[in-house]
């Protein structure tokens, strides 16, 4: 049986301070069954006090570089963020793409050195609202995802994380009905399929993103092909996001 993996995507919101109160609350009050990933993505300054305060939610950085070091000011390194313990990393989101300027190629260069380093790659691939009115979500998808697992062994590629995030969901409120993302989620699972094998697209885990929320999870989750969510706005406060994970 495939794990439930729920993550919020803390974008760029809270301070440190602020981070290390709410992993304390959340602690205070989660229980997680084993069969349940739940964490938070947090911005790079809060990754190593958040780590340091967490004791069961997964603490993931948002992205890094390919580079192990070099002259890039700015980035982040994996071995840096291995160094504090670090083991998952989102990837390509659709604000990295969109308004960092991230392309496929990047984005394959970063899901190959996380699965060298050992790191969970949390692999976001989604279309704009444009090429879902035109019906080209499958096309866009699998081009997303075919350059993404480009050079990556069987063996490496059941260990990714994917999350299916239409961009015209993305804290619009406007929720992808759970057949809409069952379906592109089933589809991507062929995706996989089609590039490994039926057990790698069996075992690969593929998340749901875009205005979920405490009242709506369930129907997202109860999907076949849907293993968890990654969560935006509704991670951001303590109740709400102890909602998503009960
Ligand atoms: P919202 O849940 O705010 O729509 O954000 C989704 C998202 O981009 C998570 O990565």
């Amino acid at each position: 049986m495939r794990k439930k993996i729920i993550i919020g995507n803390w974008k760029m919101f809270k301070t440190n301070t602020e981070a290390v109160d709410f992993i304390k609350a959340v602690e205070s009050k989660l229980s997680i069954d084993k069969n349940t990933i739940a964490g938070i993505a947090v911005p790079f300054v809060m990754l190593s006090d958040a780590k340091k305060a967490s004791k069961n939610l997964v603490i993931s950085a948002q992205n890094c570089f390919y580079e192990n070091e070099g002259a890039y000011t700015g980035e982040i390194s994996i071995p840096m963020l291995q160094n504090i313990g670090i083991d998952y990393v989102v990837i390509g989101h659709s604000e990295r793409r969109d308004i960092f300027k991230e392309t496929d190629e990047m984005i394959n260069k970063k899901n190959i050195a996380l699965l060298k380093a050992n790191i969970t790659p949390i692999l976001c691939c989604g279309e704009s609202l444009e090429t879902y009115e035109s019906g080209k979500t499958i096309e866009w998808v699998k081009k997303q995802i075919e350059a993404a697992f480009k050079g990556i062994s069987e063996n490496d590629a059941k260990k990714v994380v994917i999350a299916y995030e239409p961009i015209w969901a993305i804290g619009t409120g406007k929720v992808a009905t759970p057949e809409i993302a069952q379906n592109v989620c089933k589809e991507i699972r062929n995706m996989v399929k089609n590039i490994y094998n039926e057990s790698v697209s069996h075992e690969i885990l593929i998340q749901y993103g875009g205005s979920v929320k405490p009242e709506n999870i369930n129907e997202i989750l109860n999907q076949s092909d849907i293993d968890g969510a990654l969560v935006g706005g509704a991670s951001l406060q303590v109740d709400s996001y102890l909602g998503l994970i009960k």
